[in-house]
C-alpha cells in the first residue's frame, strides 16, 4: 500500500489517525480522499486495481486531471461544490489500459468545525457485474453449446406430486411466449427450472441471460437491463442492455421482489409495450424476449409486502409455478440422494453405492432449511469422508447437526427405498439414464416391474465399469445382445458407467 502519510497534506493526517488510514487501506472498495479544492491526498489500493493506476501516481493531482473530466462531470466536484452527498452513481469509463471500468460510486463531504475541508470517495466495482450476468463456469457441457444454460429437464430428479405439477406446468409454458414467475424457498430448484423451460422452447439456440437482482444496485441494474447511450450520465457509452442482448431468447430476473418499485415501474413498461429505450435515448427498440422471474416467498405475499407492484405482478406471473420445499417432499429424497452420489462419484473417482438406510432416516426427519442444495452439500461433503473400504454413506460421514433427528415427526416408515447402487451421474444436460421412470408415478405392475429392471441393469453397469458383456453375466442373461435390448428401451448409454479414471486409463 502507499500510505498517503507522507504525501499527504495536514488536513488528511487530522482527519484521519494512522489507524483508520490502515483500515481504509485495506478496504475492498476504492477509497479516494481530496481536499476542498478536488486534489487527491489519499488512494488506495483498490481504486488503483480499478483505474490500473499505481496510487503514488494518483496522489497530489487533481482529481479531474487524473480522470479527464470537467468538473461537472466529476462526482467528487459535484460534492465539494454541493456540500452534499453524491450516492449510488453509476459510473462506466476506460481505464488507462483501455479495460472497461464498470463502478459505483458514493460520494460524502467532509467537514470540520463546520466547514467544508473534504471529499471521501468509495467506489465498488461491478465489473463482477459480468460474473452475475454471464453464464456460470461450470466446465460442464451446456445443453445447447454457447446458451449460457447448463439444465434441461432430464436433470431434474423427483416424483413428488408438488415437483411433478411444478415440471408440468413448467413444460407447458415453455411453448408459449408468455411471462413465467417461480417461486420457491432458496434452493427448491427455481434457477433448474427456469434454465429448463428455455431449453424446452423456441428460443432454446438463443441465450439464457440470469440476473440478479438483489446484487446489483438500482441505477446500475436500470443500465444493464435497458442499455445506455453515449453522454446519459458520466462516461456512459452506447452500450445495449440485456433485454436487446437476450433478443429472441430468454432473460431470468432472479428475486425481481429486491427490484426498487420504480424500476419495476420502468420494467412494466418495457413488457406492455414491448419495447425499450436506453438510458438517454429518444428512440425505442423493439424487444422480443421470454421473460422468467424468480422470487423466494408466495408473490401474493410480497404483493401485499409491497416488494413487488401488482401491476408487475400480473404481467410476470402469467404463469405461476411454486417450487415445494424439500421437507414437503421427503419422497424425493433417495431420488435426489443417489443423483448426488453418482454425481460424486463420477467426480471424485469413487463408487460408493447409495447412503445407508439410517442416513436416510435421519435425511427424512431433517427440515432441509437450504433444500435441494444443502442436500447436494451435505452428500458432497459426506462422500470426501468415505474410506477406500466403504460402500455406503454413513452417519458417521455427516455434519453433526443432521446426526441427531431434529424432531420432525415422520408419518410411517421412511420412504427409502432398499440401496442400490447409484450409477455416475451423466453430463448434465443429457437425459439421465432412467431418468424418466423417476418422474413417472408408478401405475401399473408393468411400469412396476420396469423399474426395478432398470435399476438392476443400472447397479449391474457400473459394477461391470460400463462392460455389456460382464453385466450380462452378472444379470444371469443368455447373451449380451438382450442386454442391449434392454439399455435402449430404458434409455441407458453403457458408457455413463464408465468412472472417469477408466476412461483415463483406456486412453
Ligand atoms: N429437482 C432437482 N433435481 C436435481 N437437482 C436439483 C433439483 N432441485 C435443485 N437441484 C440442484 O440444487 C441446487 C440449487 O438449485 P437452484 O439453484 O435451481 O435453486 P434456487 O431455487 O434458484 O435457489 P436460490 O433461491 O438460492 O437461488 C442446484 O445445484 C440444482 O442443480
Ligand atoms: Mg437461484
Amino acid at each position: 500500500m502507499t500510505d498517503a502519510k507522507d504525501n499527504a497534506p495536514e488536513v488528511f493526517a487530522d482527519l484521519f489517525g494512522a489507524e483508520f488510514r490502515t483500515i481504509l487501506s485495506i478496504f475492498h472498495e476504492g477509497v479516494i480522499v481530496a481536499d476542498a479544492g478536488g486534489t487527491i491526498l489519499y488512494y488506495n489500493d483498490a481504486q488503483g486495481r480499478i483505474d490500473d493506476l499505481p496510487p503514488r501516481e494518483a496522489i497530489g493531482r487533481k482529481i479531474v486531471d487524473v480522470y479527464d473530466l470537467s468538473e461537472a462531470q466529476s462526482t467528487t466536484m459535484r460534492c465539494l461544490h454541493s456540500g452534499e452527498p453524491v450516492v449510488n452513481q453509476p459510473i462506466f469509463y476506460r481505464t488507462r489500459l483501455g479495460r472497461f471500468a464498470n463502478v459505483v460510486s458514493n460520494v460524502y463531504p467532509i467537514r470540520r468545525d463546520g466547514r467544508l475541508v473534504g471529499a471521501v470517495s468509495f467506489t465498488k466495482d461491478y465489473q463482477m457485474v459480468e460474473k452475475i450476468v454471464s453464464p456460470p463456469s461450470t466446465g460442464r457441457t451446456p445443453k445447447t453449446p454457447g446458451n449460457g444454460t447448463r439444465y434441461a429437464f432430464g436433470d431434474i430428479v423427483g416424483s413428488s406430486p408438488g415437483l411433478l405439477a411444478a415440471v408440468k406446468t413448467a413444460q407447458l409454458a415453455a411453448g408459449s411466449p408468455s411471462p413465467v414467475m417461480i417461486f420457491g424457498e432458496t434452493g427448491t430448484g427455481k434457477e433448474i427450472i427456469a434454465q429448463s423451460i428455455h431449453n424446452y422452447g423456441p428460443g432454446r439456440r438463443q441465450r439464457f441471460i440470469p440476473i440478479n437482482c438483489a446484487a446489483i444496485p438500482e441505477n446500475l441494474l436500470e443500465a444493464i437491463l435497458f442499455g445506455t447511450t453515449r453522454g446519459a450520465f458520466t462516461g456512459a457509452e452506447d452500450r445495449p442492455g440485456l433485454f436487446e442482448e437476450a433478443a429472441s431468447g430468454t432473460i431470468f430476473l432472479d428475486e425481481i421482489n429486491a427490484m426498487s418499485p420504480s424500476l419495476q415501474a420502468k420494467l412494466l413498461r418495457v413488457i406492455q409495450e414491448k419495447r425499450i429505450r436506453r438510458i438517454g435515448a429518444l428512440a425505442e427498440t423493439p424487444v422480443d424476449v421470454k421473460v422468467i422471474s424468480s422470487l423466494n416467498e408466495d408473490p401474493y405475499r410480497a404483493v401485499e409486502r409491497r416488494t413487488l407492484r401488482q401491476d408487475l405482478f400480473y404481467r410476470l406471473g402469467v404463469v405461476v409455478i411454486a417450487m415445494p420445499p424439500l421437507r414437503e417432499r421427503r419422497g424425493d429424497l433417495p431420488a435426489l440422494a443417489c443423483r448426488f452420489v453418482g454425481r460424486c462419484n463420477q467426480a471424485m473417482k469413487k463408487a460408493v453405492a447409495d447412503v445407508s438406510e439410517e442416513v436416510m432416516r435421519l435425511f427424512q426427519g431433517y427440515h432441509w432449511p437450504g433444500n435441494v442444495r444443502e442436500l447436494a452439500h451435505v452428500i458432497e461433503g459426506a462422500m470426501n469422508l468415505v474410506g477406500p473400504g466403504e460402500a455406503f454413506i454413513d452417519t458417521a460421514h455427516l455434519p453433526p447437526h443432521l446426526r441427531k433427528p431434529d424432531g420432525v415427526q415422520l408419518q410411517g416408515p421412511p420412504a427409502s427405498a432398499p440401496p442400490t447402487i447409484c450409477p455416475a451421474a451423466p453430463e448434465a444436460g443429457s437425459p439421465a439414464p432412467g431418468a424418466a421412470p423417476e418422474h413417472a408415478p408408478v401405475e401399473n405392475l408393468v411400469q412396476a416391474r420396469d423399474m426395478v429392471e432398470a435399476a438392476a441393469i443400472r447397479r449391474a453397469l457400473l459394477a461391470s465399469g460400463g462392460n455389456v458383456a460382464r453385466a450380462a453375466r452378472v444379470l444371469g442373461l443368455l447373451s449380451p445382445q438382450s442386454l442391449h435390448y434392454k439399455l435402449k428401451k430404458y434409455g441407458l448409454n453403457r458408457k455413463d458407467f464408465i468412472l472417469s479414471s477408466d476412461i483415463n486409463k483406456k486412453n
